[in-house]
């Protein structure tokens, strides 16, 4: 099947920020079944991020403070090429700026590289703004740095947006309109805090953090339809998925791909072959020839 033009075995994706860019086990991930693997969220200079506990789980899910940890787009890029010298799968390229300038210095660097798409994160905090809110619950921002990185891109680019947007049909709209090829959709929610009640404290040392894993499956599906009925382009859906089950409900929804993330912690890599062998499973039972019969196909009560 095709993804914003590229050939993917799957429409299966390892989200961004699950195994950090080491090339060999993004390679292991497309061998087990994904289409497509995207890197950790890459910025101009490397970035050390929060102190540990970064991550944990609770019932419903994770909860991450990483703080964009990363070790800057020059090394990033490296083992891009590493890895597809060694394996036929798409690389998405995850980055992130301060600014719609650094959003561009970026997108030009990946112009230089074998990656096959961009993918901007635009949940990391705007350092202009007086709230550092990030830059995905800002309209203007989002179509100041997506029309400013189209303008220069040579790759598809993504526009990742977030669950705590207040309209998410307008902001995908909005997303469209600035030039986005495709939307990623969502990132973590929240933040939210978990507690050790024993020790009486958050159990992240940053105290809080962003919310992924099944908790968010709903919630994802949801915006992922909003925002599909209103847009054209593709959305690459993620949030909560580790089932065949949950993915193809969210293509339903209008996925035109699937990003797996938590799932990777909690079940590991193998999660990319069981989740591909319960969707061939459920489209030989009910009847689908190929992964694009199920995209948007959801009918609403
Ligand atoms: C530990 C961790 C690190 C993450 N780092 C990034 C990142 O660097 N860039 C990004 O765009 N999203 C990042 N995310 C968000 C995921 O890519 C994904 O959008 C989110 O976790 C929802 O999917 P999931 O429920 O399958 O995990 C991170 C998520 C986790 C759990």
């Amino acid at each position: 099947m095709l993804f914003l033009g590229k050939e993917i075995s799957t429409p299966l994706t390892l989200a961004s920020g699950i195994l950090g860019i080491s090339f060999s086990s993004l390679q292991r991930v497309i061998r087990d079944g994904a289409g497509m693997v995207t890197t950790k969220s890459l910025s101009i200079e490397p970035r050390i991020g929060h102190e540990g506990p970064v991550i944990a789980e609770f019932d419903g899910g994770l909860i991450n403070s990483v703080g964009l940890t990363n070790p800057g787009i020059a090394e990033g890029l490296e083992e891009v090429e590493k890895f597809k010298s060694g394996i036929d799968g798409v690389v998405i390229v995850s980055v992130f700026g301060a600014n719609a300038e650094e959003f561009v210095q970026l997108a030009r660097a990946v112009n230089d590289s074998t990656a096959d798409i961009l993918e901007l994160n635009l949940s990391c905090p705007n350092v202009e703004d007086e709230f550092k809110r990030p830059f995905a619950l800002m309209p203007d921002k989002i179509t100041e740095i997506v029309s400013a990185v189209k303008a220069v891109s040579k790759l598809p680019v993504l526009a990742k947006l977030s669950p705590n947007a207040n309209d998410i049909s307008a902001i995908a709209k909005l997303t469209e309109a600035a030039g986005a090829d495709g939307l990623t959709m969502i990132n973590t929610l929240g933040h939210g805090m978990v507690v050790d009640a024993v020790a009486k404290r958050p159990v992240l040392r940053n105290n809080f953090g962003g919310i992924s894993g099944p908790c968010i499956k709903p919630l994802a599906i949801k915006l992922i339809h909003d925002a599909y009925k209103v847009v054209d382009i593709p959305i690459l859906g993620t949030g909560g998925v580790s089932t065949g089950l949950d993915a193809i409900e969210m293509m339903m929804a209008g996925a035109a791909a699937i990003g797996v993330g938590s799932a990777v912690y909690d079940h590991g890599l193998d999660v990319f072959k069981s989740i591909r062998e319960e969707m061939e499973t459920f489209m030989e039972v009910h009847g689908y020839a190929q992964y694009s019969d199920l995209i948007g196909i959801l009918e609403e009560n």
